[in-house]
């Protein structure tokens, strides 16, 4: 038996464009810009289909939203991997879990070298005046916000030979700089953090490890990186290579091996701890900040295993087969060299955690993001607001509705860290169709939903870029 909401695992294959939604409610006239939104929007090419669900080829979905009214566009993000595979109807570029052409795999892994025909589905941001579409590769995609149109892969005029990088880059507004993760294969693993502009990659630090930590996103607070290593590991770059595996099944996530907080300073790159504890898995930190000079504080979507990554293949995932959503821990990691310890915040399972980013960093108090309950583990079906500092949550859920990750936008000339808007995808299982959902950050209550007229494929990411219409 399906579940009710494989509709958000079903290709969408209609292009719409600039077409204006169905408004219930009354949007600010305040709120102006463009929603984008990444994520699979195709599941299989020719008679081959896409084993896992970080795998879809990536579809841009944009909400212009401007005089409280909301147009809906949507388009295939038209990357080499996308263009190769339609026109041999074969599914043949290297993804996250997708079983690898042989020889196209073994000419990517004998140069270490990343795969320019990337299908980059994870996420979007805005680089200067770039708009680019981003996966776990150091090449990321231009887009034209407005149109959706795909400009090809954005060239950097150096010699960053990363293999992988996160697509959770942050923003130093300190330094005025984007932050990224990388990591080099090679005879050495090496983790780089670079300063990134559109124009430059500037590398901050390198450090030498001797294995390899799959890490999705990492922290950023005023004065460190936290690169949290968690414990699903890959001995050396030549086990991908001689196994012939998916990238992704060559790691190993061993119960014994210590998660390590490697701690760096920004301003020197120097790596002033590596902290220890009890072996853990996550994909998404939630916010980072120091407590004085003694210790960080890291909240992270936490998992005691890597499960996850084997539920979210298509086949199990279709059964309706259980989804673990990550616990809201809260680290302790001190700079002395003792190990990091955590507590459980609240007891809601929380994913794609957003907050309002200009208390990235800082001490903060507010939480949004998708949720289920501890005892009902299925696929995301409600939107939490987490109070960190009551360890209260608000919900929002409606019968047969499946939200996605909730973007926080800010009330112009706002003080209170929850004066603003959330504004979620929401596909609707009952009508067979999707919604932007419009929340008030405050009281969680709805302000609008403007209305799609077809399904929208469950996504990761996205960004408001506001003023963009
Ligand atoms: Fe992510």
């Amino acid at each position: 038996m399906s579940a009710d909401y494989t509709l958000g695992l079903t290709t969408q294959p209609n292009e719409l464009t600039q077409l204006s939604l169905d408004v219930q409610g009354r949007i600010p006239s305040w709120l102006r810009g463009t929603l984008v939104r990444n994520g699979p929007g195709q599941f299989e090419m020719g008679q081959h289909h896409i084993r896992h669900w970080f795998d879809g080829y990536a579809m841009l979905h944009a909400f212009h939203i401007a005089d409280g009214r909301v147009s809906y566009s949507n388009r295939f993000l038209k990357s080499k991997a996308y263009l190769n595979d339609q026109a041999t109807g074969k599914l043949n570029y290297i993804g996250f879990a997708q079983d690898p052409c042989r020889a196209l795999f073994r000419k990517f892994m004998t140069l270490f070298r990343a795969d320019p025909g990337n299908n980059a589905v994870v996420n979007v941001t805005r680089l200067g005046d770039e708009f680019i579409a981003m996966t776990e590769s150091p090449l990321t995609v231009r887009f034209d916000p407005r149109t959706l149109e795909t400009l090809g892969v954005l060239d950097y005029d150096d010699d960053v030979a990363a293999t992988l990088a996160t697509a959770h880059p942050h923003y130093d507004s300190a330094r005025g700089m984007g932050v990224n993760l990388m990591t080099e294969f090679g005879l050495q693993t090496k983790y780089q953090l670079f300063g990134i502009t559109a124009t430059e990659r500037r590398k901050l630090t390198e450090i030498v490890s001797k294995d390899i930590a799959y890490m999705h996103s990492f922290g950023l607070t005023q004065r460190y990186a936290v690169i949290a290593q968690f414990s699903l590991r890959l001995g050396s770059a030549a086990t991908v290579l001689l196994s012939g595996r998916p990238f992704i099944e060559n790691f190993k996530f061993s119960p014994t091996t210590d998660t390590i907080f490697t701690i760096v300073e920004l301003d020197t790159g120097r790596v002033v701890a590596n902290v220890p504890t009890d072996a853990f898995f996550a994909f998404h930190h939630i916010n980072a900040y120091e407590e004085g000079d003694e210790a960080l504080i890291v909240d992270i979507s936490a998992y005691p295993n890597a499960d996850l990554i084997k539920q979210l293949y298509m086949e199990p995932l279709r059964r309706g087969e259980t989804v673990d959503t990550g616990e809201f821990r809260r680290y302790y990691v001190p700079l002395n060299g003792k190990r990091a310890t955590y507590e459980r915040l609240v007891d809601v399972r929380v994913e794609l955690p957003r907050i309002n980013y200009r208390r990235n960093g800082l001490p903060y108090r507010y939480v949004y993001a998708s949720a289920s309950q501890p005892n009902q583990p299925t696929f995301l079906s409600q939107l939490a607001k987490v109070d960190t500092h009551l360890r209260h949550v608000t919900l929002w859920q409606e019968e047969g509705c499946y939200p996605g990750e909730p973007v926080f936008l800010s009330a112009p000339d706002s003080s209170a860290e929850d004066d603003g808007l959330v504004l979620s995808v929401v596909l609707d299982a009952r009508r067979g169709t999707s919604f932007l959902l419009i929340l008030d950050a405050a009281s969680f209550g709805e302000v609008a939903r403007a209305h799609v007229p077809q399904h929208i494929p469950f996504g990761f990411h996205g960004q408001f870029f506001g003023g963009v219409v």
